[in-house]
């Protein structure tokens, strides 16, 4: 693919991509305002950008996506940078500014992706050993684990009802 159309169709796709959170906000507005009809629009549209972002991320698939080894090799290289980096950069940034609301949202994706980077880690033996183990996420910080739902976040102290099971199977 020519370079000029890759770097569109990758600019497409983030904005495309953040639309769909955004929208999805506004929606949750709309319904607190009492207005469901605009609530719906927003919904309504978000899955279509939503619609358009996987689509303009199919077009990349081949030069984004390669096999699963190097993708699980990226992966976890991505989680180790991001939470030995960018995170605590951000973390001292939002306490120098008196954000504490920003800087524990951080610190809590800080610790998840260091237990992703870990899990990224170990899949490959479990493929081995031929196990396919369901995830349990944290709806609150985003920590995963392959073990059974623990009674109290180790990240954030949620309790077990915010865990959400990705179990054999689900695609979405
Ligand atoms: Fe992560
Ligand atoms: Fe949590």
């Amino acid at each position: 693919m020519k370079e000029k159309t890759k770097k569109n169709i990758y600019t497409a796709f983030i904005g495309e991509a953040k639309a769909y959170f955004r929208l999805l906000a506004y929606a949750e507005k709309a319904q607190e305002e009492g207005i469901p009809q605009i609530a719906l629009l927003f919904r309504a549209i978000a899955d279509a950008e939503r619609v358009h972002a996987t689509r303009q991320l199919s077009l990349l698939r081949d030069i984004l996506v390669k096999d699963t080894d190097t993708n699980l090799e990226k992966s976890f290289q991505r989680e180790k940078s991001i939470s030995e980096n960018e995170y605590p950069e951000f973390i001292k940034d939002a306490e120098e500014d008196g954000e504490k609301a920003a800087a524990i949202a951080f610190s809590h994706a800080r610790d998840a992706e260091t237990y992703h980077a870990k899990l990224y880690e170990r899949a490959i033996y479990q493929v081995i050993r031929d196990e396919v183990a369901a995830y349990q996420v944290c709806q609150v910080c985003g920590y995963v684990t392959s073990k059974k739902i623990p009674n109290k976040c180790p990240i954030c102290g949620a309790t077990k009802d915010k865990f959400k099971t990705i179990a054999d199977g689900d695609l979405s």
